[in-house]
């Protein structure tokens, strides 16, 4: 039995409840959100050795920015720092780093940082790493369409084909942590045909048996898409 009969080539998470995370401990948000990196880290590590040729993960939506000025200063820096020390690692391991979203909209400092991560890891091949960086599925679809529509001709394919996803294997299974169940506006196009997983782990608790968990109980689904 190799690791990827699980079946999955494509997981998504939504990593939430890093504040209800620090708060149960008494501690600021922004400590919530350095457990929400580490887990990160290990989550991505163990993606690669569960088989997965991608992982995305919602790091930072469009409507994030409603957040309190600190919070969202606190999370940008708290990416910048990921990308700096992990990036040798991506590299070592054959990761391949993808941000999707609205990203070049971000501060110029961290789409240079971006850009050069981008490049350093375009040639890896074992695992995609997608962060979602002022994503918002909503705006995703419009930018799709139109690009589609510039392109000729607006069909699901040549949607699809214009998707920041475009490039990666369709979306097998998409978890969201903490009890909450609704998708908030990420990957919606890529979510039709996805099995949905809920766990109200919270995400700076979730681990790689908790993903292995998720992937078993994928294994154990019957995806008709439709059909009988
Ligand atoms: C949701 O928890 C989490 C976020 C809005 C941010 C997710 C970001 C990280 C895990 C860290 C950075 C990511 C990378 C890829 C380095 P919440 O704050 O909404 O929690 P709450 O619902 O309990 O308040």
């Amino acid at each position: 039995m190799t690791v990827s009969d699980h079946g999955a080539r494509h997981v998504a998470i939504i990593m939430d409840g890093n504040g209800r995370w620090a708060k149960k401990r008494l501690l600021p948000r922004v400590a919530g959100h350095k457990a929400g990196v580490e887990a990160v880290r290990t989550i991505v590590r163990a993606a690669g050795d569960l088989g997965l040729e991608a992982m995305t993960l919602y790091a930072f939506s469009s409507e994030n920015w409603k957040r309190p000025e600190e919070e969202v200063n606190d999370l940008m820096g708290l990416m910048k720092r990921f990308i700096l020390s992990d990036l040798d690692e991506f590299a070592a391991n054959d990761v391949k780093l993808k941000v999707i979203g609205d990203w070049r909209a971000l501060a110029p400092d961290v789409v240079a940082l971006i850009d050069n991560a981008l490049d350093r890891t375009s040639g890896n091949k074992r695992t995609t790493l997608a962060v979602a960086l002022n994503y918002g599925a909503q705006d995703e679809l419009v930018r799709a369409a139109k690009a589609a529509a510039a392109q000729g001709e607006i069909t699901a394919e040549t949607i699809e084909a214009n998707l920041d996803t475009a490039d990666m294997p369709p979306l097998d299974l998409l978890i969201r942590t903490s009890g909450e169940v609704r998708l908030s506006n990420f990957l919606l196009w890529q979510s039709a045909y996805a099995e949905l997983y809920f766990t109200d782990k919270l995400w700076p608790d979730f681990t790689p048996a908790d993903l292995k968990a998720a992937l078993d109980q994928f294994a154990r689904r019957d995806r008709r898409y439709g059909g009988l």
